[in-house]
């Protein structure tokens, strides 16, 4: 029987988060793409962590998450991995990894499992993936849904716009949202949508929903990473806090290291090792006498000639 204080630390299932649901607990999730911040997440107490596309943009530098493969996110995934016991790990399925067949999708979304470490993966789309979901889910994968902006579509929304804004828009994705439950989706992200349609969503369905930029009535939030820390300078979206600046504070980092190092200060004698007096002496008597024969065996040879 599990202590107490072990039942806290222990392993975060798809079954916590629905329960955190049905308890009005509000879940807490964050992209994460490599062991360190994956380690901080999982100590901190974070819920899950979702081994986002994103990665193509913040950490690859892609102009968007097309063209991530799914080579790309295993490596990733397994970073993750190994970084984080607790957390409830969600891998993402990238572009032209479940669209193609469901047999594909299958696969695609074991390899996350099997050889990324991941407990669950993600998908973009709404009724158009209910059989690659359904397809999935029956060979015992948990599948996380994703509607709204949904930015494998980027190219056919026309840009990074708000979604759902219009009563016929917001009804279709509340329809989405249904049919993914339907299908089997264990949750569901919902992205860039009016609060209104987020909270309207989030009442109907019984399964927990992830806001990102979709307001306080979702059932969790979720931020992208580098857009919290700040180290992705390129844009930041609206929806999003800051809570650090660490790209400027890496860049301050580097350029005083660079200083320090043009200046002679680094390394200073607390970085560096010494020898034993006694063996750098023997060292350089040793250097000396083979110098010596070097010289008088090259006298030699010069005679030879
Ligand atoms: O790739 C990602 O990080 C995502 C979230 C922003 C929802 O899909």
């Amino acid at each position: 029987m599990p202590s107490k204080s072990a039942s806290v630390s222990s392993k975060i299932s798809i079954h916590t988060w629905q329960s955190k649901k049905i308890h009005g607990e509000t879940i807490t999730m964050m992209t994460g793409y490599d062991f360190p911040t994956a380690t901080a997440l999982d100590r901190s107490g974070i819920d899950g962590i979702l081994v986002g596309d994103s990665l193509g943009m913040v950490v690859l530098g892609y102009e968007n998450t097309l063209p991530v493969t799914m080579q790309e996110m295993l490596h990733h995934c397994r970073a993750v991995a190994r970084g984080a016991s607790r957390a409830l790990l969600v891998g993402d399925l990238p572009f032209m990894s479940y669209q193609v067949s469901n047999a594909e999708a299958v696969r695609n979304s074991g390899r996350l499992l099997q050889t990324g470490g991941m407990d669950a993966v993600k998908l973009e789309g709404g009724r158009e993936r209910a059989a690659a979901v359904r397809a999935i889910v029956s060979s015992g994968i948990p599948v996380m849904g994703h509607i709204g902006l949904t930015p494998q579509s980027v190219h056919q929304l026309g840009g990074w716009k708000v979604q759902g804004k219009s009563a016929g828009a917001a009804r279709r994705l509340l329809e989405d949202a249904l049919i993914l439950e339907d299908a089997g989706c264990f949750s569901i992200v919902i992205e860039a949508v009016p609060v209104e349609l987020g909270q309207l969503i989030s009442e109907r369905l019984m399964i927990p929903t992830i806001g990102v930029g979709a307001g306080l009535g979702c059932d969790g939030q979720l931020l992208v990473a580098h857009d919290v820390l700040g180290l992705f300078d390129r844009f930041t979206p609206h929806f999003v806090k800051k809570y650090a600046d660490l790209f400027s504070q890496m860049q301050q980092a580097f350029g005083e290291y660079i200083a320090d190092v043009k200046a002679r200060r680094f390394p200073a004698p607390e970085h560096s090792n010494s020898m034993d007096p006694q063996e750098y002496h023997d060292l350089v008597r040793e250097i000396e006498m083979l110098e010596a024969e070097l010289k008088s065996a090259g006298n030699h040879s010069e005679r030879l000639h």
